[in-house]
């Protein structure tokens, strides 16, 4: 296992005169402190002891009855068999990976993609397929061609407001994709964080809507209640999701009890549907300053996605601009972003691009980075 480069970058963020669009922290103003005071109450009355005692590796089976009804908003219906809780949905990948990956075993993902996933997958020895992406997601006829021509272990996706692209893959695709995975039988790991972040525009459904049986389905309390928690989750055929228990209970038997309690209860007391348009109304203001700024003070050749949701915007510059050089020059004049080539499982790639996070600052901090940013650009 190596320390990765991109920790490296970050380490630099930590420095408090930066703004950093780098990370892709939840604003803390977004956090609801009131009501998770409330339902502290209510847990220790309501559960006692149980919240703070050992509790079943598969979660709480309240907040595992409370997400099978959520996730009916989203057209997903699974029942608690099919739901497990996770330390993250980051804890979720890591079980996949140890489940499903034997070394040597090929992995299709997006290009670029979650480098989180990647780095989850990665010590069960994988080799990655990149699966070619534009403005609507996933082509389809390149995830097609990769299966078959090559053997793939499983395929992860994030359709919905990517990381780090913000791009959505489009319900034509969807249905698309979801008959390649049945017809090629193989499994989707389909990564969903984003999905209650929608500022505009109609949701669309995951496509485990469309392919119950092939897709383990990822889903976290990260960005809808508070990171720190670490309560992820995921849906998957009960065989998977057998598997997935079993994997689990080796590495820490199960996740925290005490933050299931307070999730759980934040679904069922309708707190979640109560605090949701807070969130969404911090980061709308953001996303739009953020798109107007890039119009504003960026270069004409820069061109970058204009998501109807989520924590990121993808910016591509030319072909000969390199956003590693321009990441050291900005973080000497206190602004950082990431350089877009980490995100790639093949890190050659990219070396035009970066992402911009816009929730974890506020409008004026991001008209003064991207202004800074566009004259560093201008100079060099
Ligand atoms: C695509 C994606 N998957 C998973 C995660 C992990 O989230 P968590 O472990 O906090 O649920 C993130 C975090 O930013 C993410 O962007």
């Amino acid at each position: 296992m190596e320390y990765s480069a991109l920790s490296e970058l970050l380490r630099v963020t930590a420095n408090l005169k930066i703004v950093s669009l780098a990370g892709g922290l939840p604003a803390p103003e977004s956090f609801p402190l009131k009501i998770i005071k409330d339902l502290n109450d209510l847990v220790l009355k309501k559960y006692g002891g149980t919240a703070l005692q050992y509790g079943p590796t598969d979660g709480a089976k309240i907040l595992r009855e409370e997400i099978a009804v959520w996730l009916r908003d989203r057209n997903i219906k699974v029942f608690t068999n099919n739901i497990g809780i996770t330390s993250g949905s980051q804890g979720a990948l890591d079980t996949i990976g140890k489940i499903f990956i034997d070394e040597g075993d090929m992995i299709a993902v997006e290009s670029p993609t979650y480098i989180g996933a990647v780095d989850a997958f990665a010590p069960y020895g994988p080799t990655f397929a990149e699966i070619e992406t534009d403005d609507n997601g996933i082509i389809p006829e390149s995830l097609e061609k990769i299966l078959k021509t090559k053997k793939i272990k499983f395929v992860y996706l994030i359709p919905t407001f990517q990381n780090p692209t913000g791009r959505t893959i489009s319900k034509e695709r969807r249905k698309q994709v979801a008959e390649i995975i049945k017809k090629h039988d193989v499994f989707l790991v389909e990564d969903d964080p984003y999905n209650s972040l929608r500022y505009r525009g109609i949701p669309l459904d995951p496509i485990q809507t469309l392919a119950p049986e092939n897709t383990i389905y990822l889903c976290t309390f990260s960005k809808v209640l508070a990171p720190g928690l670490r309560i992820g989750f995921y849906a998957a055929p009960v065989e998977i999701a057998k598997l997935m228990v079993a994997a689990k209970q080796s590495v820490d038997l199960h996740t925290n009890s005490y933050g299931q309690y307070l999730a759980a209860e934040y679904l069922k007391t309708g707190h979640l549907k109560k605090h949701l348009p807070n969130i969404l109304k911090i980061y709308r203001l953001r996303q739009m300053a953020m798109f107007k700024s890039l119009t504003k003070y960026f270069p004409s050749l820069f061109k970058w996605t204009k998501p109807e949701g989520g924590m990121f915007i993808w910016v591509t510059g030319p072909k000969n601009f390199d956003a590693l050089k321009l990441y050291w020059k900005a973080v000497e004049d206190n602004v950082a972003f990431v350089p877009g080539t980490y995100f790639f499982a093949h890190q050659k790639e990219g070396k035009n691009t970066f992402r911009l996070n816009f929730t974890n600052v506020n409008e004026k901090q991001i008209e003064i980075a991207i202004k800074k940013l566009s004259e560093i650009i201008k100079k060099t």
